[in-house]
């Protein structure tokens, strides 16, 4: 899978191990994140990424900041952009079967690595259901 990443300061360390883990599993990683751990504004490293994901439909994203809703915010603004912030393992099966997410938000500063990557790996192996859910998905842009 081809696999944006990107990250605030505040998720530099979680976004290394996310980068390893996907690497370590045979998916291609473009990370649009900021390695430095220097402060910075997270809407400047979302931009490009949701813009990216926008465009290709074929890709999705993890990102990452504090508590995950700055970036997800501005994730969301993009057209057909659905970022789902994600704090367990049952919610990233269901914001993959129900909303069909194609970037998952992790608040890196309330969750351990270890929970992290379990929350990546069901993200990834949870296809979305259709049927009543594609309806609803399809009403989400005004
Ligand atoms: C940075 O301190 C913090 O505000 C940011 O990582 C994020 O949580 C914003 O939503």
């Amino acid at each position: 899978m081809n696999i944006l990443i990107s990250n605030d300061h505040a998720g530099v360390e979680l976004k290394n191990a996310v980068d390893r883990f996907l690497k370590k599993k045979g998916h291609v990683v473009v990370n649009l994140g900021d390695n430095s751990g220097d402060s910075v504004d997270y809407p400047d490293i979302i931009h490009p990424l949701a813009k990216e994901i926008s465009n290709n439909k074929e890709k999705i994203g993890i990102i990452m900041c504090g508590t995950g809703n700055g970036v997800s915010m501005v994730a969301n603004k993009y057209k057909g952009v659905r970022a789902g912030l994600c704090w367990s393992k049952e919610i990233a099966e269901l914001i993959r079967k129900h909303n069909d997410a194609n970037i998952l938000s992790l608040p890196a500063r309330f969750l351990s690595i270890k929970q992290a990557l379990e929350i990546v790996e069901v993200f990834l192996k949870t296809d979305f259901e259709g049927g009543r859910h594609e309806r609803r998905v399809n009403k989400i842009n005004k």
